[in-house]
């Protein structure tokens, strides 16, 4: 299975001056530990990073500190995540029939995530982890004021891994860059083109490094799988 790894932010929300993914989480770098997990998953075989260029000297240090034995590829990431991922996808050898997309940020999906959303892929067009919501959502206008509440049991928080057949994926982004569709996932533009998107449980733990609380917290749930 070939994967692409999109790494190309800034971290915005994080509020720091360089790329989130270089933060250490238990004395590892953020993306080494997402690295780690793909190199963990057997259905792995090639791993496409999509980062800034300026990124490159130091994600080439971390991932040779790691010892990889599976092919990396490193291909330069755009403005946004949508971009970066058009960019991975025009990189992918001319033989992968499936992709699946996983964030840099999500550095605690474990292997076996990796691996089941691989297995799966095999058998439909499109699917993402996701979890059952546990808040009550609620829809709200610019003023601050409720609309409506959607109910909970049919919404679910997506994560990453994301699997898609690769030439289907391709014509979504094409049809979205014509169309100048913004989506912060590709199952997204999956959806767009009135293609089925499956579900596939994801993991609680499997969370978006985003914030600062968030690194506290991906602290806490790594120490505990020692
Ligand atoms: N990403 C990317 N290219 C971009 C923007 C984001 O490859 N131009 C990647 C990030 O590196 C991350 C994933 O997409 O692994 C999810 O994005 P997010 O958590 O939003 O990361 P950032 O965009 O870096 O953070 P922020 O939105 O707070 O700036
Ligand atoms: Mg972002």
């Amino acid at each position: 299975m070939y994967l692409l790894i999109p790494s190309a932010g800034i971290g915005k929300r994080m509020g720091g001056t360089r790329n989130k993914l270089l933060l250490e989480v238990r004395s590892q770098a953020i993306i080494a530990w997402t690295l780690k997990a793909a190199a963990a998953a057997s259905t792995i075989k090639w791993i496409g990073i999509i980062s800034q260029p300026c990124d490159w000297p130091e994600f080439k240090d971390i991932i040779a500190d790691l010892n990889l034995t599976k092919p990396v590829e490193f291909i330069a990431g755009g403005d946004t995540r949508q971009e970066s991922v058009y960019n991975g996808l025009q990189a992918l050898p001319a033989t992968a029939e499936h992709v699946l997309i996983h964030d840099g940020a999500r550095c605690l999906a474990t292997p076996d995530l990796l691996d089941s959303c691989a297995e799966a892929i095999r058998q439909c067009s499109g699917l993402i982890a996701a979890v059952p919501v546990k808040d009550t959502i609620k829809v709200v206008d610019d003023h601050g004021i409720i609309q409506s509440t959607p109910d909970r049991r049919q919404l679910w928080a997506a994560q990453t891994p994301q699997g898609f057949n690769v030439k289907l994926l391709k014509e979504c982004h094409a049809q979205g860059v014509r169309q100048g569709w913004e989506v912060t996932d590709d199952a997204a533009l999956f959806e767009k083109c009135g293609i089925e998107v499956q579900i596939v449980p994801g993991e609680e733990t499997n969370l978006k490094i985003t914030t600062p609380q968030d690194l506290a917290i991906a602290e806490f749930i790594l120490s505990n799988r020692e």
